[in-house]
């Protein structure tokens, strides 16, 4: 018996990095999943290679920025399955050539910085919410970032969509929570998903590590364990909350990495 046995997911930009994770592992504890992404080439990859494994699961188009885009993918669960109660919204990102200073920001890029972090959370929830309600509940999912908790020179408008998701994941745990519908966020701090690993050079990796609490840094299935943990049963008390996984880069006095080289040196 999984942990999620029977339940439906449907898992938004699963063809890759932390998505693949997620959907990979719920179906591996029982649930029949389906991978949305506009990579449907990949999210049928994956697919078709978890059916060989014997598990359950199927890929669907969808293309996060439009609206009737997620409205379909969420009916084609629907119809797949005969049912949605588990929904991930974890489709986001940003240019970080586009997404600048405040000054210097594109505001086309925060306009769709915006609509592809927060806007898609509240689209999925919103076409979701419904289905969950006939079925006696459900668990959302929603990806935040701990560039929603803490601010950076750059990726303002990164940073500020993520924060609006920790905010939103409330709004939506305490207007559906009596209908059993609980909503909860996952905010990672680096993951070494192809997309991080593609976009940041080795350099910043490095600087990255050296101020984790941990020595080293989080791969997707740190994420994907903790998203089979919210939408299981495990965790039916806990809901409006975002749990940082993130090494513990963000947690402790931001100088210890530097005050440790100080020690060291003048040992
Ligand atoms: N990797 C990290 O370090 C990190 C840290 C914090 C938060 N996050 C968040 O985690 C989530 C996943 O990131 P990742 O690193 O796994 O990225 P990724 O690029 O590896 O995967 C993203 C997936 O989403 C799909 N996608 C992108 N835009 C889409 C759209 N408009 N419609 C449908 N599918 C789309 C891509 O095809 C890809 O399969 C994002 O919300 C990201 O902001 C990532």
């Amino acid at each position: 018996m999984g942990r999620v046995q029977d339940k439906v997911a449907l898992v938004t930009g699963a063809a890759s990095g932390i998505g693949l994770s997620a959907a990979t592992l719920l179906a591996k504890e029982g649930a029949k999943v389906v991978l949305a992404d506009y990579n449907i080439e990949g999210a049928k990859e994956v697919a078709a290679a978890l059916k060989l494994e014997g598990l359950e699961a199927t890929a669907v188009f969808v293309n996060a920025l439009e609206e009737q885009s997620i409205k379909d993918a969420v009916e084609f669960t629907v119809d797949t399955y005969g049912a949605l109660n588990i929904l991930y919204n974890n489709v986001g990102g940003t240019n970080v050539r586009k997404d600048l200073d405040i000054v210097n920001m594109d505001l086309d890029e925060w306009d769709r910085t915006m609509d592809i972090n927060l806007k898609s959370v509240l689209l999925g929830s919103r076409f979701a919410v419904p289905h969950m309600q006939k079925a006696g509940g459900g668990s959302i999912i929603n990806t935040a970032s701990m560039g929603g908790f803490a601010s950076d020179a750059i990726r303002t408008g990164y940073g500020t969509s993520k924060a609006g998701v920790v905010h939103l994941t409330k709004y939506i745990a305490t207007q559906y929570g009596k209908d059993n519908i609980r909503c909860n966020a996952i905010a990672p701090g680096l993951i070494l998903t192809p997309a991080a690993i593609n976009n940041l050079p080795a350099k910043m990796i490095e600087i990255f590590t050296k101020y984790n609490a941990l020595p080293y840094n989080g791969e997707a299935d740190d994420i994907g364990h903790a998203v089979v943990f919210l939408a299981s049963d495990e965790s039916k008390f806990m809901t409006g909350q975002t749990m940082q996984i993130e090494g513990g880069h963000y947690m402790a006095n931001p100088t210890i990495a530097d005050l440790n080289e100080f020690l060291t040196a003048n040992n």
